[in-house]
């Protein structure tokens, strides 16, 4: 569906009694590791081959972090990066949000870590948790808390440590995956717009289709567990596929369409980076041309949470858009979980 082309921008924000307060992005940044995984690399691993994942997936390589660098480590890299950038101390932030689907502990949060390693000490803080779509889910919890005027500053933080759940067995699912950290400062800035609107979803009766089996209360480690393989991600690609190329599509669509906008007015479209035929697909449908959409895919290959706070710092650093450009980001993961933001840069 393509909406009406117009030259108005419509703040869906400004008819809630918002006025005057706005939620910017100050800055991004990011972390990958040093490592990488070629696709060569994974042939000497399982029986796959460079040809069927570049064709498959578009991916050629990812990083992958040292056994003793963490979720928090490279979360508080991407945060230190943006923080300097947006000229905000560590005393300054208010709340500090992490989405991760790979927590250095299941308790305390990898927030409180992160909390700890930047010196945000003042910050209240705490992990979220929708998969891939954690990174959109947590600029709309940041925007709530700016707009409703209790935070001023919030540091919003997708981290993944894949590689510590990839059951390196599995050609299916290990070649897909790589780790990496994207972080953004949100303030109100007044006179700028910022996230102009954030759509959510989630279906829970889909849930079995990208899960991890083991470590919850429902599956405790066990020998026979771990035995098992239960503590590694699993997932039907197939199904998931679909269902990824029909919610981004509908998320996306959505997210124009509440700002009353066409997607020809978008500078660029920053989509989570799962499979480059995801990627072609949501875009054809959503009408947006190849050079409009930023892709990372190649490099980094999915990383879940910090997949869309990587290619949004990358696509600021490489100036593919400038301040006051329109941007749409559109995301999916497991839950199934989706979500899309426009965002005034
Ligand atoms: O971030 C959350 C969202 N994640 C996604 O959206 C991922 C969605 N799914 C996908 O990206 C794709 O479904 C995959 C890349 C995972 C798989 O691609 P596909 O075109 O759906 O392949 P398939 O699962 O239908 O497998 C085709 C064949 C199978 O062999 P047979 O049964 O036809 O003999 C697989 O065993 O390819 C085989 N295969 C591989 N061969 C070489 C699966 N993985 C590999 C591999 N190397 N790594």
């Amino acid at each position: 569906m393509k909406t009406t082309p117009s030259k108005k921008i419509v703040y869906p924000r400004a008819k809630h009694g918002f006025e005057g307060r706005t939620c910017s992005i100050a800055a991004v940044g990011s972390y990958v590791p040093k490592r990488v995984l070629t696709n060569a690399d994974l042939e000497k691993i399982v029986d796959t081959s460079d040809e069927w994942i570049v064709s498959r997936t578009g991916i050629k390589e990812r990083r992958i972090a040292a056994p003793n660098e963490y979720t928090s480590d490279m979360a508080a890299r991407a945060a230190l990066l943006a923080m300097q950038r947006a000229d905000v101390t560590a005393d300054q932030i208010d709340l500090i949000i992490v989405a991760t689907v790979t927590p250095d502990l299941v308790f305390p949060s990898t927030a409180c870590l992160v909390q700890e390693k930047i010196g945000a000490h003042h910050a209240a803080a705490f992990d979220i948790e929708a998969a891939c779509s954690g990174f959109i889910f947590g600029l709309e919890i940041a925007q709530q808390f700016i707009m409703s005027r209790t935070y001023n500053t919030v540091l919003v933080i997708g981290a993944e440590k894949l590689s510590s759940v990839i059951d390196w067995q599995d050609r299916n699912t290990c070649v897909l995956f790589g780790d990496g950290a994207g972080a953004a400062i949100l303030q109100n800035r007044p006179n700028t717009h910022g996230l102009l609107t954030t759509v959510m979803g989630a279906d829970g009766r889909k849930a079995d289709l990208l899960s991890m089996p083991g470590g919850g209360s429902r599956c405790p480690a066990t020998a026979e567990s771990v035995a098992a393989r239960l503590h590694y991600l699993r997932m039907e690609g197939k199904e998931t596929f679909k269902n990824a190329v029909n919610a981004m599509t509908m998320a996306g669509e959505e997210a124009l369409r509440r700002c009353q906008l066409d997607i020809s007015q978008i500078k660029c479209v920053v989509p989570h980076q799962a499979n480059r035929r995801i990627l072609d697909a949501v875009s054809e449908r959503l009408g947006a041309k190849p050079d409009q959409v930023f892709v990372t895919l190649h490099k980094y290959g999915n990383t879940s949470a910090a997949s869309v706070a990587i290619a949004l710092d990358e696509a600021v650093q490489s100036g593919r858009f400038h301040r006051g450009d329109l941007i749409l980001l559109v995301v999916f993961g497991a839950g199934l979980t989706w979500g899309a933001a426009v965002i005034e840069w």
